[in-house]
């Protein structure tokens, strides 16, 4: 098999937005026009509502759905399109910020109506610090929604990136007429009779000053005139190389509940989007084009299954071929492991995969070897990069409530880390443990899992910190004064690194003026 057209031939991206601002829906139209599926309906929503936060077999049930399509891959027009689903809550966006670190570029679906919301922010941030190509969808154009230049100036200040527009909609809500593609030179008829199958309603127009535009649009011709003229002037052309380097994001509008806009989204991703990008690794820089197998783990899922307490681990492919059954090296354990039954991920469907190429994610067995960020090689001693953990935003003290079962508590503590579920602080001072989460569902999963899967019992302290940075600095004595100085709030995070856990806002920034010397940094890896 040509390794160079296979690595050509992936596109393995994800779809991000804030809660409810319609990624399932969305992600399911693109199966649906990509021909992954034939009814829309089939993806279920990994979704934890709000509100189900003590609903364990909710979290249980949610957890068994989110494995199932974890990724999802279709072929559509030669090409492998692999997408990696995030999870819907918020609490679990560190889940997201590190699938985003497998992906080659993103999708970011906006609410017409609400515009840019926080978590979109965050995502988008994350995006930034990789140059992850996107693409932004601007959904719902079906109800009312925010005037359409409005929101693109709203995208280019709140997400710090040039935006383009390549469709644009004809009115928005009850009067939705549909959109216009400046790229394609097609306007594309919005009908909201279908919710389940493929429309397609377009008509070329290639001169939108013809009178026939009026036939069509009636009224909302002249506006629309007007606004391409007004876009022509502001924005230049399309250049994909300024997409490709995460410097501008192309705008689309449309309603996925409506199957509407998909198609030329997912037409013009496939037209643009790249293939495996080059990764950072810390001795240089792996190509997808190298011979030898090179990827890491960048998710961990715990069976389902409480009895054993194995795990799948999504590998990301980033260079060479991966084949079943032979030896690998697993760099941090420095030990050779084998594969007998790595997955692929077809649609919804898990099967077993004899070969697997860069863009591609495999899911391996795993009991208990793998943590995030793992680098497995054919030999080579490298750790790939670009796998933080991000300043988590709440937390507290965990400490043991049964101490018959210290044990059982520390492994389960130490494993949950392993799979990102939280992070785990030690204080200087006192030598207690904190864990740190980015939202509060997950003290609750890690109290239920502990008990279930460990037999272990845990109890919360409340602790009030505001965010918990990985302080450097090159001035050893400023850096020695520093910890003596803070000791109280000083930690360790689970590789020995230094930590600082700030009160207040107000305490990071006094400690920042005071120590100008010393760097905060609200990633592990800077
Ligand atoms: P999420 O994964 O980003 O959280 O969002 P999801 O796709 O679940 O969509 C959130 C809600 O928005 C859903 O309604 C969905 O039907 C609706 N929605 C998605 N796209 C559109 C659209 O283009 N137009 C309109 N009008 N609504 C859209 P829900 O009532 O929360 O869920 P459901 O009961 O419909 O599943």
């Amino acid at each position: 098999m040509d390794l160079s057209k296979e690595v050509m031939r992936r596109r393995t991206f994800a779809v991000i937005a804030h809660p409810d601002g319609g990624k399932t829906t969305l992600t399911e139209k693109l199966l649906l026009f990509g021909g992954a599926i034939h009814v829309a309906g089939a993806v279920k929503s990994n979704k934890i509502k709000k509100g189900a936060t003590s609903d364990f077999m909710e979290i249980e049930r949610q957890r068994g759905i989110s494995v199932a399509t974890s990724v999802m891959g279709f072929e559509y027009n030669g090409l492998q399109i692999n997408i990696l689903d995030t999870p819907g809550h918020e609490d679990f966006a560190e889940d997201t910020y590190r699938t985003l670190t497998a992906v080659d570029s993103a999708i970011v679906v906006i609410d017409a109506a609400k515009g840019v919301e926080s978590q979109t922010r965050k995502l988008m941030n994350v995006c930034r610090m990789r140059n992850t190509p996107v693409m932004v969808f601007v959904n719902k154009c079906d109800r009312e929604g925010k005037d359409p230049f409005d929101l693109l100036s709203e995208l280019e200040n709140e997400l710090h990136v040039k935006t383009i527009p390549l469709t644009w909609p004809v009115s928005m809500g009850a009067t939705f007429k549909g959109v216009y593609s400046l790229y394609r030179k097609k306007l594309n008829l919005f009908s909201s009779h279908d919710k389940q199958h493929v429309d397609n309603s377009t008509v070329e127009f290639s001169d939108i000053a013809s009178p026939e535009l009026e036939s069509y649009i009636d009224k909302f011709a002249a506006k629309l005139r007007e606004d391409v003229e007004l876009l022509q002037g502001v924005y230049p052309s399309f250049g994909v190389s300024d997409y490709l380097s995460g410097e501008v994001a192309p705008v689309f509008f449309g309603s996925a509940l409506n199957n509407f806009g998909v198609q030329e989204l997912l037409e013009t991703f496939c037209d643009v989007a790249p293939y495996p990008r080059p990764m950072r690794t810390d001795t240089r820089t792996v190509d997808p084009f190298e011979e030898k197998l090179t990827g890491f783990v960048f998710k961990i899922h715990a069976n389902m299954d409480p009895n054993h307490r194995d795990r799948l681990a999504f590998l990301k492919i980033c260079s060479g071929t991966f084949e079943r059954n032979k030896a690998y090296l697993h760099v941090r354990h420095g030990k050779q492991l084998r594969f007998s039954s790595p997955s692929a991920f077809m649609a919804e469907k898990k099967t077993v995969v004899d070969v697997a190429y860069p863009g591609d994610i495999v899911g391996l067995h795993d009991t208990g070897s793998f943590k995030i960020g793992d680098t497995l090689t054919e030999g080579e001693k490298m750790n790939f990069k670009g796998i933080p953990s991000f300043s988590p935003e709440m937390f507290r003290y965990i400490d043991n409530a049964d101490p018959m079962k210290a044990k059982q508590l520390a492994k389960g503590v130490d494993q949950l880390m392993d799979e990102g579920v939280a992070q785990l602080f030690t204080s200087t001072l006192n030598g207690r443990k904190i864990i740190g989460t980015v939202g509060a569902l997950q003290f609750e999963v890690i109290e239920y899992r502990l008990e279930h899967e460990y037999g272990a019992k845990c109890r919360w302290e409340p602790i009030s910190l505001h965010k918990a940075c990985w302080i450097e600095s090159d001035d050893r004595a400023q850096l020695a004064d520093f910890t003596l100085r803070k000791h109280v709030n000083m930690a360790k995070d689970k590789h020995g690194r230094d930590v600082f856990l700030a009160d207040s806002s107000y305490a990071l920034q006094m400690a920042q003026d005071k120590f100008p010397a010393i760097k905060f940094y609200f990633t592990s890896e800077h």
